[in-house]
């Protein structure tokens, strides 16, 4: 036993698997891990039905054509891989489309309770960029429960974890991954925030569920506690993250607040409008108007307020109208961002504009995967070498189904298709019973070492003014429109930031719900992703989906048709490798999606 060892006091488990993270994602594999007769726990900062999937609103994507406009899966693949700016896995959207289908339906058998249709089947509405036969006429694919479906299959997925007897850690903050001399993920070690104790779980599968880094940033949709903690643990672990510098703007956030307004808003006819009354989305996408791809959208309401025609005494949003859509309408399917709108807003949606800009909103990077869920450590010799042992799934992953931008509602469909995927794989590949090997010897001094280090510290920098200086940066010089010089800056600035890191003090020394460790613990995790993002952002030299420079206007597919691979030890560096973007299908029975320009 270490002498840090000596200083916590230490509980061991044995499980078959550990989910890190109770969201959608991670709830859908562990009720799936339990079924398949698997020893499960799920580890979870927060109530599993408080997890950030709560808050996802307009829909979950499936081509069920429930509404009769003869949608189709490759109709959906063939959106998928365009909005992706062929960034996306051509394979693993084709495995995402085609599941989606039974996906749903097997979520409306456990009890999803979707808004219906006159005949009784799940109501679908249109989302942005979701069109019928390549773009012929806009589809109604997202299945909705009102304006809160996420809220819907969250507390779902929870019901048939507890049925199928899936052990919870609630309340228990993971801190970092256990690692064998051979690169194995062996394990995870968590602290219980309720009593301080140190928890080491060995695990023959760890499968990080952990969701997206929104928080990295000033404004954003996500939750507070979307700190990418899986993320974090990934880069300590000396392992890489994929695409990090693709960063969605969800276009319509409140204004100053940031709280997210559904798309399916304008899926339901609501428009945008600038400060001349004009629907400016008819001339930067003639045919899909507001219903666009995210990022197309939420460029042109940049290019609207840097132009001089936004809304408000500082002309800085703009207007996003439904009045005219019929009351009922409003109470039936979007009861849920009237009530933001007045409590964020101070707005009547029946009678006044909601004021809205484009937020951060999701990740299309993340933790790079297999198909089948395995996370990957690519070699020079093969880029998929997986690392043994760890999985990872939802936002928090990078399989990559939405390469550079992704659609709307295929954020719900990546957490249960891939939760599901991942409980599969789980099944074959974990034998359960089996004994465990030992854990590395004093595998919690890596966790204790740092953990300790940071309780103990007496810098001058408070955690709130770090993560600060972090957000401002992040917000500032990793935004919609991007630049050379501007990114130049942004690195040097996020990285002398990182560098600060070393100057925080804790007030609390305490181990029982100390809040100020926890987010010291969560600051690390972030600014790692921070500075991997802006590295990866100033490296590629072209626009593509959400990656749009000035300096570097169009896509460059000759250069740069091939995923980031980054990763950094220290926070001063990124060091940067590539994988190949997988073009290919996973079946004979739909064509590659050829290389096009993308337009709307
Ligand atoms: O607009 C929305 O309801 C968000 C959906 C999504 O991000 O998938």
């Amino acid at each position: 036993m270490s002498d840090l060892s000596k200083n916590y006091h230490l509980i061991d488990h044995e499980y078959d698997v550990v989910i890190v993270g109770a969201g959608g994602a991670g709830l859908r594999a562990a009720l799936g891990m339990s079924a398949a007769g698997l020893s499960t726990a799920c580890i979870s900062k927060v109530f599993p039905t408080r997890s950030h999937t709560v808050a996802a609103q307009g829909g979950i994507s499936a081509a069920l054509g429930n509404m009769g406009d003869g949608d189709h899966w490759k109709h959906h693949m063939y959106d998928t891989v365009k909005g992706s700016d062929w960034l996306g896995d051509q394979d693993a959207i084709e495995y995402m489309c085609r599941e989606a289908i039974p996906s749903v339906i097997e979520l409306e058998h456990m009890g999803v309770p979707f808004s219906r249709t006159d005949d009784g089947t799940i109501y679908q509405r249109l989302f942005g960029g979701h069109t019928i036969d390549k773009g012929k006429s806009m589809a109604n694919r997202a299945c909705a429960a009102a304006d809160r479906t996420g809220h819907a299959i969250l507390h779902t997925l929870y019901q048939q974890c507890l049925k199928h007897k899936t052990t919870f850690f609630i309340e228990y903050f993971a801190l970092d991954l256990i690692m064998d001399e051979e690169g194995s993920c062996r394990g995870v070690t968590a602290l219980c925030l309720e009593d301080g104790i140190i928890h080491r779980f060995s695990a023959k599968t760890v499968v990080l569920a952990t969701g997206g880094y929104g928080r990295a940033f000033q404004t954003c949709t996500g939750a507070h506690t979307c700190t990418g903690d899986g993320g974090g643990m990934v880069l300590r672990a000396g392992l890489p993250l994929q695409d990090m510098e693709f960063i969605q703007f969800h276009p319509t956030g409140i204004h100053g607040a940031g709280c997210l307004i559904t798309e399916g808003v304008r899926g339901e006819g609501g428009y945008l409008l600038n400060s001349e009354g004009e629907r400016f989305m008819e001339r930067y996408a003639p045919n899909a108007k507001d219903l666009a791809s995210r990022d197309v959208v939420s460029r042109a309401m940049t290019i609207e307020i840097n132009e001089g025609r936004g809304v408000g005494p500082n002309k800085d949003h703009v207007h996003l109208v439904i009045t005219h859509l019929d009351p009922e309408i409003i109470e039936k399917r979007l009861p849920g961002i009237a009530e933001s709108s007045r409590i964020f807003a101070g707005v009547d949606v029946m009678k006044e504009p909601i004021p809205v800009a484009p937020t951060v909103h999701y990740n299309m990077g993340g933790i790079p995967t297999t198909i089948h869920c395995e996370v990957v450590n690519p070699t020079d010799k093969n880029p998929d070498a997986v690392v043994p042992g760890l999985m990872a799934i939802g936002e928090a992953a990078c399989v990559s189904v939405h390469g550079a931008n992704r659609l709307g509602t295929n954020s719900l469909l990546d957490l249960v298709v891939f939760g599901r995927a991942a409980a599969t794989q789980a099944a074959k590949v974990v034998k359960p019973g089996e004994s465990h090997k030992p854990l590395p010897k004093n595998s919690a001094d890596f966790s204790l070492s740092r953990l300790d280090r940071l309780r103990h510290s007496k810098g001058n920098l408070s955690t709130a003014d770090i993560r600060g200086n972090m957000q401002q940066t992040m917000q500032s010089y990793c935004t919609v429109f991007r630049t050379d010089k501007l990114l130049t800056k942004g690195l040097s600035e996020i990285t002398r930031v990182a560098g600060t890191l070393k100057d925080i003090g804790l007030t609390d020394r305490s181990l029982v719900w100390n809040t100020d460790l926890v987010e010291a613990l969560e600051l690390e995790n972030l600014m790692g992703q921070s500075v991997v993002t802006v590295g990866s952002a100033l490296n590629r030299k072209e626009s593509r989906g959400a990656h749009a420079t000035d300096d570097y206007p169009d896509r460059d597919d000759t250069h740069w048709l091939k995923h980031t691979v980054a990763g950094s030890t220290d926070l001063k560096k990124v060091d940067i490798k590539y994988r190949p973007v997988k073009l290919k299908t996973l079946t004979d029975e739909v064509e590659t999606v050829p290389l096009a320009k993308r337009v709307y």
